[in-house]
């Protein structure tokens, strides 16, 4: 008999008084009798009640933690507390043991640190099994939102010959022989010989292509693995990461910070709906956690009122110049206690971010009007009275959605239309534009204003889950010397 996940079970109240099969992991066996079994379909365990007389000592020795076991019973109001429902079992197998001895994973808190060196079986605690399946409600989410306003669901390339970032962090796909390639006249690497005939690399962003889908479908996203050879090794940086990028013809920058709003909000909604079990044992476990930091690095709210509040307010609109203007009159810039000098021109390092975000607006804030010279080459240019235009120096319609506690989970902007301002713009920061002539030729046959933006999935479901670590978020974090499970 296929099991009844525990989910059902625990609240669906009709099942009470029937006779069904559970199967799933023991997380403790308590006083010879009681066990904690989990199947993941929620955070919250089923007591399955052991009749002694039925079930002989040398079975209850192989109920040690983790070993898979299926359980047929009657399912009963709790004597206990602690569970509205318990199973009275009237037949139990144990499918696969689970070596105590051996076992890395014991039922008490261990470092996250250790976790990740057991990636393998982390997922069988309570803190990753939440954060992946808040993930998971994410994921479904924004396929839910884009469809809902009417995207479509638009698969951008894995390989590619593009450098759409311009960053140079690419990482190569090749089946040459890298200890003997073969080498043209001039004595290189002749990619020629290579498999797709030409130098080819593991993508950065899908948007080119998305822009080209939007050109022709309306309104595009993309959703798929991302993939960045920088050598960051900080908790908000992922080698291998998961992007949304969707992209929309006859938007402007407007409805592009509407669209980022609108789908931040979205997703907080649904994860609040249908996560709250996994959420409250995360909120407490930041509560512990941040216990045990002085008072004044501790965050005001907890992990849902956080969420509740990025839900209910707008989020702050500013321009790149307003923000250096307040950074400069800031406590932490006179005080010279930020890292990294402020004056306009400089991209916005994270701490200057989280000041913005944290300490002046304490909420979500969306920057514009970023100098041209640090942005993408796709980016369209500011003109007088375009929002985000500055006399200060040239600036381009991008915008960065920055959140407490992370910094910027959202890049975007709206899109250069004008084939010569793009021309000379790629001329101007060595963008091979012989390369993109593709691209380019979506310029030249009915161009039209458009925009779209890039969420980071990781960074998002570190700020819904309240963890501190990417490689927390992401079943097998991809890290600079790290590649393992
Ligand atoms: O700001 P980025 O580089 O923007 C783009 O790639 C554009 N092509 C997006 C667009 O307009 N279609 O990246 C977008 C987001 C960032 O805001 C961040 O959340 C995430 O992707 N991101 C990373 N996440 C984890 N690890 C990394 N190394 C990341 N790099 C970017
Ligand atoms: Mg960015």
């Amino acid at each position: 008999m296929e099991p009844t996940p525990i989910k059902s079970v625990l609240d669906n109240e009709a099942l009470t008084g029937t006779t069904l099969t559970v199967a799933g992991w023991v997380r403790t066996f308590r006083n010879d009798r009681f066990i904690a079994l989990n199947d993941g379909s929620t955070i919250r365990n089923l007591q399955c009640v052991i009749d002694q007389e039925q079930v002989g000592s040398e079975i209850r020795a192989r109920f040690t933690t983790s070993a898979a076991v299926r359980c047929t019973g009657l399912i009963v109001e709790s004597k206990g507390s602690g569970q509205r429902v318990e199973m009275q079992v009237t037949n139990v197998e144990v499918l696969g043991d689970s070596d105590a001895e051996k076992y890395p994973i014991q039922p008490k808190k261990h470092s996250l640190e250790f976790l990740r060196e057991n990636a393998h079986l982390r997922f069988r605690t309570n803190t990753y099994s939440a954060v992946f399946r808040i993930r998971h409600q994410v994921s479904f989410g924004i396929h839910e939102y884009f469809d809902q306003q009417g995207y479509n669901y638009f698969h951008s390339p894995i390989i590619t010959a593009s450098d759409a970032e311009g960053a140079g962090e690419m990482f190569r796909v090749s089946t040459l022989d890298a200890k003997n390639p073969p080498l043209n006249e001039a004595g290189e690497v002749d990619f020629k010989e290579d498999f797709f005939g030409a130098e080819s690399r593991l993508t950065v962003s899908g948007q080119l292509q998305a822009e080209l889908g939007a050109l022709a479908l309306g309104k595009v996203y993309t959703f798929g693995p991302t993939f960045r050879a920088e050598n960051s090794n900080t908790a908000r940086h992922l080698a291998e990461f998961w992007m949304i990028e969707p992209e929309a013809a006859f938007m402007d920058l407007h409805g592009d910070m509407d669209l980022a709003e609108g789908l931040c909000k979205h997703l907080i909604a649904r994860v609040l709906r249908n996560s709250m079990d996994d959420l409250q044992f995360l909120d407490a476990r930041l509560k512990e956690e941040e216990a045990t930091k002085p008072k004044e690095q501790r965050a005001e709210l907890g992990l849902i009122d956080r969420l509740k509040f990025v839900l209910d307010n707008p989020f702050e609109r500013i321009t790149y110049t307003d923000a250096i203007d307040i950074l400069l009159r800031s406590k932490p810039h006179q005080k010279k206690q930020f890292q990294f000098p402020v004056e306009w021109g400089i991209d916005l390092q994270s701490e200057h971010e989280r000041y913005l975000v944290e300490k002046h607006f304490k909420k979500p804030v969306i920057v514009t009007g970023y100098p041209g010279k640090i942005k993408a080459f796709y980016m369209r240019t500011n003109a007088p009275g375009d929002f985000g235009y500055s006399d200060k120096g040239t600036t381009v319609a991008a915008m960065d959605v920055l959140f407490p506690g992370i910094g910027e989970i959202i890049g975007g902007s709206q899109r250069e239309e004008r084939l010569d301002v793009l021309e000379a713009r790629m001329k101007e920061m060595h963008v091979p534009a012989e390369e993109l002539w593709w691209y380019l030729d979506t310029r030249r046959f009915g161009t039209v204003p458009h925009a779209g933006f890039g969420l980071g999935l990781e960074r998002f479901v570190l700020f819904v889950t309240g963890m501190g670590n990417i490689r927390d978020v992401i079943p097998f974090p991809r890290t600079p010397k790290s590649a393992e499970f």
